[in-house]
């Protein structure tokens, strides 16, 4: 079932999105569902080729139009020129979804000063970046409607050793969805962020999980629903985020991590694994000290 498309056809009819690091992993899979729901959809990434590959094979398999164009988005220049072109191919833009992102795991003390800076720059800057871009877009031209979606994570608000730039970058990103939801709401612009849990893509496992440490660490027993992710369930999630459906919800940041992050911080969720058969036990012990 979670694996459907849930929107009805046409949610996004003629609706132009943005979507940095569209050309793989999750901000693929977002693309792919926005395209059939109705989009044109603008991808954006450093690397061409992988674009271009996309572009063809997205276009063949929703019949959907895509815009490729190269970017960093830790370049302001850059983003002003994705902006320009989606206008002069579309004539408009309706949402950005800021997916971009860099990480990796490493202690924070092996890190040199330009490594902390280039996950910083890629997530907060970047994502900072597209959206002062795009919202001075909307405002200049008095747009009615327009949206923001930022991808987070759940360690944006509880932090995370071994990934320190990216939870210190995410909890920015976060502040700013929340904040921009306030102050731009009356130019029509929402904001809002999705805070997934894992969902295996190259990109992440490659640089979070390298080796054997995706046998040494299997993700599933983090979740208590006991999986991963499945694409489509996010980009669900991320289309209803897009469309006229959630015009109340602003500012809001929705988990979508089949309840992981909350496993890791309950007092006494480690009772878990104690079996069934000893709880009588355990009962009889607790019962017995109000004697
Ligand atoms: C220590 C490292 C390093 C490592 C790079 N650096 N990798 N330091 N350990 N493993 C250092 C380099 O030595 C350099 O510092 C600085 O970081 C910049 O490295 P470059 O390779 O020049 O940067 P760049 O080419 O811009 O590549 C950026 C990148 C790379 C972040 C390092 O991994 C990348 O392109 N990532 C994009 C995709 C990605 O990360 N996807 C995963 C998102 S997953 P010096 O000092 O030597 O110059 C995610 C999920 C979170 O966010 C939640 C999961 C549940
Ligand atoms: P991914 O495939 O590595 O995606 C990252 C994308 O960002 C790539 O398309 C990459 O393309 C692009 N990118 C990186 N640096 C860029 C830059 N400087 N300028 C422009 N584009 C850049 O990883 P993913 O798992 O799909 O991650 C997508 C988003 O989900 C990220 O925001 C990530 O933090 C978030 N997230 C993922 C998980 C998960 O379990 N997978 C969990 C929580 C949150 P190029 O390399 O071609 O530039």
């Amino acid at each position: 079932m979670y694996t459907k498309p849930m929107l009805k056809e046409g949610s996004l009819k003629d609706q132009v999105i943005v979507v940095t690091g569209g050309g793989s992993g999750l901000g693929k899979a977002m693309t792919t569902y926005f395209l059939e729901l109705g989009a044109h959809v603008v991808i954006t990434s450093r690397n061409m080729e992988k674009l271009e590959k996309a572009k063809i094979e997205l276009e063949e398999k929703t019949g959907g139009t895509v815009l490729a164009v190269q970017c960093d988005v830790r370049n302001y220049t850059e983003v002003e020129a994705v902006l320009q072109a989606t206008l002069d191919k579309f004539g408009k833009v309706d949402g950005l979804l800021n997916n971009a992102a860099g990480n990796f795991i490493s202690p924070t003390e092996r890190l040199s000063a330009n490594a902390f800076d280039t996950v910083i720059d890629i997530v907060l800057k970047g994502s900072k970046n597209c959206t002062l871009a795009f919202g001075k877009h909307w405002i200049d031209i008095k747009q009615p409607k327009s949206t923001i979606l930022n991808i987070v994570t759940t360690y944006a608000w509880t932090g995370s050793a071994y990934v320190v730039p990216s939870a210190t970058a995410k909890a920015g990103v976060l502040a700013m969805t929340r904040s921009l939801a306030v102050e731009w709401a009356k130019y029509g612009i929402r904001s809002n962020a999705i805070a997934p849990g894992p969902f295996p893509t190259e990109g992440a496992w490659d640089r979070l999980l390298p080796g054997n440490l995706k046998d040494k660490f299997d993700m599933k027993k983090k979740v208590p629903v006991g999986r991963v992710g499945e694409h489509q369930e996010l980009a669900n999630l991320a289309a209803y985020l897009m469309s006229d459906f959630s015009a109340y919800i602003n500012g809001e940041v929705i988990t979508i991590d089949g309840g992981e992050w909350l496993k890791g911080a309950g007092e006494f969720n480690m009772l878990e694994d104690v079996p069934k058969e000893m709880w009588d036990m355990l009962e009889m012990m607790i019962r017995s000290k109000k004697k």
